[in-house]
């Protein structure tokens, strides 16, 4: 099982950038927490950060027939990029969309997803949740 984790442009920003949305963990321990999440469970797994909407539709063509699934959090170009949602379905990779902040509570231009119907489902609101934390 191989999966893409693709996310967009200011990700690379967080513990910086809004704390009081996004929280003050890092961009780095991000990565670090997925990476042993899918050393766990034998995932194979790429993550790729970009803020140029080109360099995404390219990482997004490139998974096609080489990956199992794709998860992206498009950030700001969730809202109006079509291209990437055309990159999407262009692949046919199952794909997740996840959101850090609740998109649908915060202003009303982040209520729309134009990404989102090219995925299987979407995620927001969670921000950087451990469910293994919660249940202990
Ligand atoms: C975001 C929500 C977007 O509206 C915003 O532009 C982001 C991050 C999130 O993860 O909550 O950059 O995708």
């Amino acid at each position: 099982m191989k999966i893409l984790v693709i996310n967009g442009p200011n990700i690379n920003m967080l513990g910086i950038r809004e704390k009081n949305i996004y929280g003050d963990l890092s961009y780095l321990k991000l990565i670090d927490m997925i990476e042993k999440k899918s050393t766990e469970l034998q995932i194979e797994i790429e993550c790729f950060q970009n803020n140029i909407e080109g360099e995404i539709i390219n990482k997004i063509q490139s998974a096609y027939a080489k990956y199992d699934g794709i998860i992206i959090n498009p950030a700001a170009y969730t809202h109006y990029s079509i291209a990437i949602l055309d990159a999407i379905k262009s692949v046919s990779i199952p794909t997740i969309e996840v959101h850090l902040s609740n998109i649908h509570s915060r202003e009303e231009f982040r209520h729309r997803s134009v990404t989102a119907s090219a995925c299987i489902g979407q995620i927001s609101g969670f921000g950087s949740y451990k469910s293994e934390a919660k249940r202990s």
